[in-house]
This record gives structure tokens, sequence and C-alpha cells, in this order.
């Protein structure tokens, strides 16, 4: 039996709570500094700040890790918010990572269309996921599970049948308001895509691991890992997202595919 848990309060505390090793794969979308209304967290403090709660937090993660475990940290370049100047959060997210030990296995550059147009820069369209790892070699990677169509069908020289790796860039819809109205979680601001995770779970998961995510939001991590069958856990400073996760998590049990 699956099993999903969520709490409330600041993950750095309440990781605390888990025995080291004992999880085996780390997705999040920490806040990035932009100003977003995520409801009390407030998303606009000094950078020395935001480095210390992604310190904090990828501190407790390497604890809880496995020794074969992997931290998948979406997160991404941003515009100062004053001057405008890009900051590379990703960048800065490598270095704290690599200050705590983990190992970058890639950096995997995630594509997406449908965002404003900038007439001062080239316009955005990727954020960072980086894929982090305890152990330099020694990690799960179900490569087999996660094969996309192969390019050229028809060519004898290859087996189409068997895939192809997804590599290193990958499109996935962000999560329009269109789609959250039809979900019903609207109060949501930054809500990352279910299939985005998925890869990710089958990628670096096996049956009965379990799945953290200390930045949960909405709860998507714990809809995904629900759906592949794995046991998670999320923690959110907010409790206002209760309502939203229990919805999200509800429509499962109904079977939604949204
Ligand atoms: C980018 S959102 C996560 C969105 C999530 N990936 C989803 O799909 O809904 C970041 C979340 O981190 C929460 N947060 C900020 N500081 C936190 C902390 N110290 N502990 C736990 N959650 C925190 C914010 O309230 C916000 O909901």
């Amino acid at each position: 039996m699956v099993q999903t848990k969520y709490e409330f309060g600041d993950c750095r505390q309440l990781i605390k709570k888990l025995d080291s090793e004992s999880i085996h794969l780390a997705v999040t979308s920490p806040p990035y500094n932009i100003g977003k209304k995520y409801g009390i967290y407030s998303d606009d403090v000094a950078l020395e700040e935001w480095k210390k709660l992604i310190d904090e937090t990828t501190k407790e993660v390497s604890r809880v890790l496995a020794k074969n475990g992997s931290f998948f940290l979406n997160v991404s370049p941003i515009p100062d918010k004053k001057t405008k100047e890009i900051i590379p959060l990703d960048s800065i997210a490598w270095e704290i990572g690599k200050k705590n030990g983990f190992y970058l296995r890639n950096k995997i550059m995630w594509h997406f269309n449908n965002m404003q147009n900038c007439t001062n820069r080239l316009s955005g369209r990727w954020e960072a996921i980086l894929w982090l790892t305890k152990d330099l070699n020694k990690y799960t990677f179900n490569l087999k599970d996660v094969k996309i169509p192969v390019i050229t069908q028809g060519d004898k020289r290859f087996d189409a049948s068997a895939g192809r790796n997804p590599t290193d860039v990958w499109y996935f819809d962000r999560v329009n308001n269109m789609t959250k109205k039809k979900l019903g979680i609207e109060e949501a601001p930054c809500v990352y895509p279910v299939p985005m995770i998925e890869r990710i779970i089958k990628m670096s998961t096996n049956p009965g691991d379990w799945v953290l995510d200390p930045f949960v939001g909405s709860g998507t991590t714990l809809v995904a890992a629900k759906r592949i069958g794995r046991n998670s856990i999320g923690y959110e400073l907010d409790s206002k997202y209760k309502t939203v996760i229990e919805k999200r998590l509800k429509n499962e049990t109904a079977q939604t595919k949204l």
C-alpha cells in the first residue's frame, strides 16, 4: 500500500524528524525570490537569506537521502528585482549542493513556451533542474523506464521499439491558469507539471522507495508519486495549501488524469 504524507511548517525543522538515509529521492522547486504571492512566505528576501534557506535545506536533504539517492532541484536564473540584471540562481544552488557533498549528474533544461516576451533581452524559455547525487557513481537510474520514441523511424540499423535516452533538454508545458482552473487549483501560484515529476520519479526510484519534497506547495510531487506507486512525504510552510493538496490527492483516487 502506497503511503502519501504531508505536514505543515518549516521544512528545515520538519526534515529533522526523518531518519538518516531513509529517503531515496528528493525533488523540489523552492521559492525563487521573485516576489511571488505564496501566502505567509515572503518571496522577496535578501539573496543571502535565500542562500541560507537553500543551504540549510540541502544539508538536511543530504542527511536523509540514501547513499544511492538523488536530489532534483528545480531552480532558475531570475532577474534582479531592482536592476533586472540576471541572477543565475541555478549556479548559486549548484555551489551550495557541491559544498554539501553532492555531485552534479546533469543540469536538465526544462524548456517551455507561452511565457512573456522580452523586448530588451532574449525571452526566457527554460528553467534548470539540477540532478544531484550523493555518490558520484552509484545512484538509481532506470533509463529503460524513461526512454522516449526514436527520431528516425524505419532505420533497420536500430531497434526503434527500444526508444532513446530523453537527453538533458526536456519539453513540458507549463501549468497555465487554464489548466489550474480545470484542476480547481487556481490558488496555487507556481505548480510544476506532473508528467515532468513522474519522469524524475520513474528514473530515480524503485517500488517501495520514499520520495521527499521539502517545498511541496500544491502537492504536485505527492500526486506524481502516487501515480507511479511510490511512497511520498511533502512539507509546506503555509497550511492554506492543505485544501488544494487534499483536493488533488482525492482526484487521484478518483483516477483523474489531468
Ligand atoms: C515554488 S513553490 C512550490 C510549488 C510546487 N512545486 C507545486 O507544484 O505546487 C514553493 C513553496 O515553498 C513554500 N515554502 C517557503 N519556505 C518554506 C519552508 N521553509 N518550508 C516549507 N515550505 C516553504 C512556499 O510557501 C511555496 O508554497
